[in-house]
């Protein structure tokens, strides 16, 4: 019987670390992750008894993300032993709404694990990227309300070759959640090179349709820092609306990204000319970034 889902909802601002606070959480995120290197086990979690690599904050993030925005489908890219699935699909199960598709290129046959076995999980062999099998997947969400969740090879150039595939699929209100984004010195793990945070940050500077949703990060520690990206427009259908172009800019600036904050605001202009107020903050803007005559 699924259960009828209540009201409460966690905040959705939530104020920005200071460094000193933000070097608390950077302490603890480093000795976490060092400890599980060490074989602490801290993220290797186990969901009734199948094996998952999360930080359980995380998990609670997704099961309030799940909760919350109710997809009809979860793509997950890097199934391994299917405890993350099998996490969702538990939550889908227990609201009654929602199924996992999940793809790794490794079947169970080689991971000499048994996966588990739920009728909300669809279990897929391939690589993410490859166009078969992604034409397949997006078959499966054709007209669905759809998540993502992008947990496989955490290369800089697999992460956004998943992100220009599947973030068009995903419904607006939803997320995309690219995955270990901490690694390459975000906090941890340095020695990794470019990953899933670099291919978020590249991705996000020719996306309008998106912005880091940091309330996802309110537990502060997170392996997906600037990685909780939400689905708030579709620009190409011309769902933009005056508001979401604010939003977007706000988050382009926040994040240091000037010609995006402006090609929101252009955009807004554009599929919103009746709202004087876009063209006003557009204008202020360009005039606060252009160099005065001492300065050029
Ligand atoms: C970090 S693990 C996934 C962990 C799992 N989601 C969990 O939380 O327990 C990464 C997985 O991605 C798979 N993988 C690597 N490259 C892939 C690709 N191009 N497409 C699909 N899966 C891939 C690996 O075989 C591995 O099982």
């Amino acid at each position: 019987m699924p259960i009828e889902r209540g009201k409460f909802r966690g905040a959705k601002e939530v104020r920005p670390l200071t460094p000193e606070e933000q070097g608390v959480v950077d302490k603890f995120h480093e000795l976490y992750y060092r400890m599980w290197r060490e074989g602490r086990f801290t993220l290797d979690v186990s969901w009734l008894g199948y094996f998952a690599v999360k930080n359980p904050m995380d998990l609670w993030i997704y099961q309030e993300i799940i909760v919350e925005t109710e997809p009809d489908v979860i793509i997950e890219t890097g199934t391994l032993l299917g405890g993350s699935a099998l996490y969702m699909a538990t939550v889908c199960d227990a609201i009654g709404r929602g199924e996992v598709v999940t793809i790794d290129t490794v079947g169970s046959d080689v991971t000499g694990s048994v996966r588990p076995t739920h009728p909300l999980v669809t279990y897929v062999k391939g690589s993410s990227t490859d166009l078969a099998i992604f034409e397949s997947v997006r078959n499966m969400c054709e007209g669905k309300r759809t998540m993502v969740i992008l947990d496989s090879d955490h290369d800089k150039s697999n992460v956004l070759a998943e992100l220009e595939k599947y973030a068009p699929l995903v419904s607006v209100g939803c997320y995309i959640i690219v995955e270990d984004s901490n690694v390459n010195g975000h906090p941890v793990y340095r020695e990794h090179g470019e990953g899933p945070f670099e291919a978020a940050t590249e991705f996000l500077t020719g996306s309008y349709d998106y912005i880091v949703d940091e309330s996802r990060e309110r537990f502060m520690f997170t392996c997906n820092p600037n990685g909780y990206l939400k689905r708030v427009a579709n620009i190409d259908s011309g769902l933009f609306d005056a508001e979401t172009a604010m939003l977007v800019a706000e988050d382009a600036l926040k994040r240091g990204d000037l010609n995006r904050a402006v090609k929101a605001l252009e955009n807004g202009v554009r599929l919103n000319p009746d709202v004087t107020e876009l063209k006003t903050t557009l204008d202020l803007l360009i005039e606060k970034t252009t160099p005065g005559p001492q300065e050029e």
